[in-house]
Formats: structure tokens, C-alpha cells, sequence
């Protein structure tokens, strides 16, 4: 999305795109770091190894269909082995309780990406130094009912936030996401307990799904202009 080297994404994405063993289910999370991940694992596939994904948004199932990745379903697979995905903040404090927590939903596809990356035996961040924090402070992305934005734009006002509906460029109105939902973006300023607001946020009713996500990542593979640098949680 912003920041960050085209080169140092490819590299993160490119070493999470390894990890793809033949027979693997894999996730496949939305971004311009994912989609170098992406692009290599549809290489994998032209090579001739037994892959399906599981696509989190329009975007990355539209790029996976490019590469002629097969695709299936979280209801219709036993299990996913890895996946693989981007975030839009990494806390990066080895002192931190909330080390690897990650804010997501830059791309408004956090639903469906918490979905898959939770059901995943692995789920491997892919990023660059810019997502790199040592506390989360970005806004986080709250996927609501259209019926309840206003709802819970007082909720989230009760609880000390600043909410936003997430508007398009190029449209009229409001962001609508994959899921047919609005985009609440709460800015709370340095956030303190992440796995605590998520419980908060995660209550109130008419949210669909936040951007938080704490505990959930395995390890974060940060491409950088030299190298790869990974982090295991
Ligand atoms: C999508 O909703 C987000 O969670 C993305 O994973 C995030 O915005 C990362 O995108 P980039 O890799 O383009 O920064």
C-alpha cells in the first residue's frame, strides 16, 4: 500500500512462496507484498507441483485465476497448511507482550483474511521494514453491517475513538467490501493492549470483523533491500 520497496516486498513474498510444499492448501492474503508471494507460487504450479488456494479477497482470486493457481474453499478443504499474507502494521518489540501483533484491513479484505489465517496451521506475515512498529497506532479497520455504522461509530466515539467511514476514490459513497459490509476506520492513537481492544471491538454488536489481529501470526518475514530478516513468534 504505501512505504516500503517494491524490491524488499518481493523478497518477503518470495521466501514465504517457498514454504508452499507439494500437496499444500494455502491461504492467500491481499496486498502488493502477498502478490509477489503469489505470482511465485503460480510458478510452482507451471512447475508442476499440486497446490490449491484459498483466496481472501476479489483482488487476490482475480491474480490467483492470472497464474493459474487452482483454487478451493475453506468449507470444502480438511485443512490449510500455511498462509500466507501482508499487514499494514507489525509490532516488532522483542519486549513486547503483543510482539507480532498485527493491524490489517488496509485493503478492507480483513474478514476474510482473519478467517483463513486463523484456520491455517501456519500463517506467515509478508512485509516490509515500513510495517514495522513498536506499538500499533494506525487506525484499525472495523468491517460493520451497513445497518449498524452508526451504531457503532457511538460505540467506538464512547470508548475514546475517532471513526471515519471509509469512502472510495473513484466512488460516491462508501467503501463496500467483498462481504457486501462498510469500513469504520478507528483511530484510538498508540494502542496500549491490543488483545484487549480486540475483545472490545469484537463485542459490539453489528461488527462484522476488526483489524486487529493478536496472537495469530507464526512468524513475520521482512524482506529489506539485503535480504530477508524472520521473526517466529
Ligand atoms: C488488506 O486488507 C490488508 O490487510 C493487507 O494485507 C495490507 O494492506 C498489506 O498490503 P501491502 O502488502 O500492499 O502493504
Amino acid at each position: 500500500t504505501d512505504g516500503g520497496s517494491d524490491t524488499a516486498k518481493r523478497r518477503a513474498g518470495e521466501r514465504a512462496a517457498e514454504e508452499v510444499e507439494d500437496g499444500f492448501v494455502v491461504g492467500l492474503g491481499t496486498g502488493s507484498t502477498t502478490a509477489h508471494a503469489i505470482r511465485a507460487i503460480g510458478r510452482a504450479v507451471a512447475d508442476g507441483r499440486d497446490i490449491r488456494a484459498i483466496p481472501t479477497s476479489f483482488q487476490s482470486r482475480q491474480l490467483a485465476l492470472e497464474v493459474s493457481i487452482p483454487l478451493t474453499e475453506l468449507d470444502a478443504v480438511d485443512r490449510v497448511d500455511l498462509a500466507i499474507d501482508g499487514a499494514d502494521q507489525v509490532v516488532d518489540d522483542p519486549d513486547a507482550a503483543a510482539r507480532g501483533a498485527l493491524i490489517k484491513g488496509g485493503g478492507a479484505a480483513h474478514a476474510r483474511e482473519k478467517l483463513v489465517d486463523t484456520a491455517a496451521d501456519r500463517f506467515v506475515v509478508v512485509a516490509d521494514p515500513s510495517k514495522l512498529t513498536d506499538r500499533l497506532e494506525r487506525s484499525v479497520p472495523v468491517e460493520v453491517l451497513p445497518d449498524a455504522h452508526t451504531t457503532v461509530a457511538d460505540r467506538i466515539d464512547a470508548m475514546e475513538g475517532e471513526p471515519t467511514l471509509r469512502t472510495a476514490e473513484r466512488k460516491d459513497g462508501p467503501v463496500v467490501t467483498d462481504n457486501g459490509n462498510l469500513v469504520l476506520d478507528c483511530a484510538f492513537g498508540r494502542i496500549g493492549d491490543p488483545a484487549a481492544l480486540a475483545a472490545t471491538l469484537s463485542a459490539i454488536p453489528g461488527v462484522v470483523e476488526h483489524g486487529l489481529f493478536v496472537g495469530v501470526a507464526d512468524a513475520t518475514y521482512i524482506g529489506t533491500d539485503d535480504g530477508v530478516e524472520v521473526r517466529h513468534y
